[in-house]
């Protein structure tokens, strides 16, 4: 086998603002799984498919753009779910785009059935899909269509 053979995928997971709150923030919406439960899962899976991840909670748009930017020729893709910043932060769109790396967007709840404001997503466009309203399993299946792509 030959080193290059050797070298894992790497994936970059991005949860952005209130979801280190997860687990007591609005249940009701959001579940009872916590954010480290849900990084737990993410690691179980990247064992058992051979692959490595970096997974990063942030409140803040600068600190979210900047791990776009560092991600830049480290990883093989990304998962954002941009959380708020998903309905009006043209500068994470941009650094998106910038990026030049396949991103997922995900949400856990269905963005489609809630209020108004959050039926529409900025950086959508600028990624290859998003995932939403599946809850945590959403994470998976964007790692899962990253890996196959
Ligand atoms: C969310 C949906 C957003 O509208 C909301 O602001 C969040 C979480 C989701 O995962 O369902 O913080 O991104």
């Amino acid at each position: 086998m030959t080193d290059s053979q050797n070298i894992k995928k790497k994936y970059l997971i991005i949860h952005g603002p209130n979801l280190n709150l997860l687990g007591t923030r609005e249940p009701e919406i959001y579940g009872t799984t916590s954010l480290a439960d849900i990084n737990f899962r993410l690691n179980e899976f990247a064992d058992k498919n051979g692959i490595e991840l970096e997974i990063i909670q942030s409140n803040s748009e600068g600190a979210i753009i900047d791990a776009l930017h560092n991600a830049m020729d480290k990883v093989n893709g990304i998962i954002i779910n941009p959380g708020a910043y998903t309905h009006y932060s043209l500068a994470i769109f941009d650094a998106v785009v910038a990026c030049g790396l396949p991103v997922v967007e995900v949400h856990l709840s269905n963005i489609y059935s809630r209020e108004q404001f959050r039926r529409h997503s900025v950086i959508a466009p600028a990624c290859i899909g998003q995932i939403t309203g599946l809850g945590w399993y959403g994470y998976i299946l964007g790692l899962e269509a990253l890996i196959r792509l």
